[in-house]
C-alpha cells in the first residue's frame, strides 16, 4: 500500500509554485519520491525557492519563469519541460490571483458595482484561461503517456459557496472575480476528467479552505466560527490529498471535486 503513495520520479508541473502553497505543493511531492517542475512568473522568489529545496532535499530542482496567460510562453515552456525530463506525468494548476482582503492595512475597493473591467479580465487571465492554456499543452503531452497521468486544479471553499463579506476587513470585499475562477476551474475539472479518461489523464479538483498565514487575530477569531473545526488550515495539512490524488494510490479517481476546508461547506 505504501508503495501506491510513491511518487516514483513522476514529473509534476506547478504552476504558481513560488506562492504559498505552490511552496507546499513542491515539498509534499519532493517528500514521495516525485520531480516537482516549477514554474511562476515571480523568477525572484522562485530562484529563493529552489536554492531552499535544493539544500533541503539534495536536489536541482528546474524552475522556469512563465507567465500562464501568454500562450506563446505557456507553449515554449511546454516544449522546452517536455525536451529536457522526456515525459510529464502530472500538472498542477495552482496559479490563481488571490488577493488578501483579510488584512485591514489593505484597501482593495473590490465592491462589485465598483469592481473595474480591467481587474476581472486579469484575474480571469490568470486564474482560469491560465489554468485552460496549461491544461491543453501540459495535459497534451500527460495524454502521450503510455499510462497516462494526473492533473489536479486548485479550486476553493470559495468555489463551492459564496464569500461572507462581513468576516473581511471592513474596507476590503473578496471580489467577484474569485467565486467565479474557484467555480470556472471545477468546470475546467470535469470537462477535462471526460475529455481525456480513455488515455488515462485522471483530472480532479480540490478545494482547499483557507491557511493560517498571520492574518489578524480579529479575523482568525470570526473566521474560526464558520469552521466546524474551528481553524484555518496549516499550510501543510494539503500534502496528503496532493500525494494521493497524484500518486496510483487513487487510480480511480477521476471528475471529483474535494472540500478540504475543516468543514466549512459541510455548515
Ligand atoms: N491561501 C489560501 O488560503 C487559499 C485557500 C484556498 C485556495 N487557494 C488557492 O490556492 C492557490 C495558491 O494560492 P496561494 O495562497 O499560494 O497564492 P499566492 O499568491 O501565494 O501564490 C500564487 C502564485 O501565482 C503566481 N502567479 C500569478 N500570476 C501568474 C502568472 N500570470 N503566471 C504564472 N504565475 C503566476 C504568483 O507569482 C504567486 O507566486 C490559488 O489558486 C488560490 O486560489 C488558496
Amino acid at each position: 500500500m505504501r508503495d501506491q503513495f510513491n511518487l516514483n520520479n513522476k514529473v509534476i508541473v506547478i504552476t504558481g509554485a513560488a506562492g504559498l502553497l505552490g511552496n507546499e505543493h513542491c515539498e509534499a511531492i519532493l517528500t514521495h519520491n516525485g520531480v516537482p517542475v516549477l514554474l511562476d512568473i515571480n523568477l525572484n522568489r522562485l530562484q529563493k525557492l529552489k536554492t531552499r529545496l535544493d539544500k533541503k532535499f539534495s536536489t536541482n530542482i528546474q524552475i522556469y519563469p512563465l507567465d500562464i496567460t501568454s500562450e506563446t510562453e505557456v507553449r515554449r515552456c511546454s516544449e522546452s519541460i517536455k525536451k529536457k525530463f522526456k515525459t510529464i506525468d502530472g500538472l498542477i494548476n495552482n496559479a490563481a490571483n488571490n488577493p488578501k482582503v483579510e488584512n485591514p492595512k489593505e484597501n482593495f475597493s473590490n465592491e462589485l458595482p465598483n469592481f473595474s473591467y480591467k481587474t476581472w479580465d486579469k484575474d480571469i487571465a490568470v486564474g482560469l484561461s491560465g489554468a485552460f492554456l496549461c491544461t491543453k499543452y501540459f495535459g497534451n503531452i500527460i495524454s502521450q503517456n503510455k499510462k497516462g497521468g494526473s492533473i489536479i486544479n486548485i479550486s476553493s471553499d470559495l468555489g463551492l459557496i459564496g464569500p461572507k463579506q462581513s468576516l473581511y476587513s471592513k474596507k476590503n470585499f473578496k471580489p467577484v472575480s474569485y467565486s467565479v475562477v474557484k467555480s470556472g476551474i471545477i468546470g475546467l475539472t470535469k470537462y477535462t476528467a471526460t475529455y481525456w479518461a480513455e488515455k488515462n489523464v485522471r483530472c480532479n479538483a480540490i478545494c482547499p479552505g483557507g491557511i493560517e498565514n498571520k492574518q489578524p487575530k480579529s479575523f482568525l477569531k470570526r473566521i474560526s466560527r464558520e469552521i466546524p473545526l474551528a481553524r484555518l488550515a496549516k499550510k501543510d495539512e494539503y500534502h496528503g490529498a496532493i500525494v494521493w490524488i497524484l500518486s496510483d494510490a487513487s487510480s480511480y479517481l477521476n471528475g471529483a471535486v474535494i472540500p478540504i476546508d475543516g468543514g466549512r461547506t459541510a455548515w
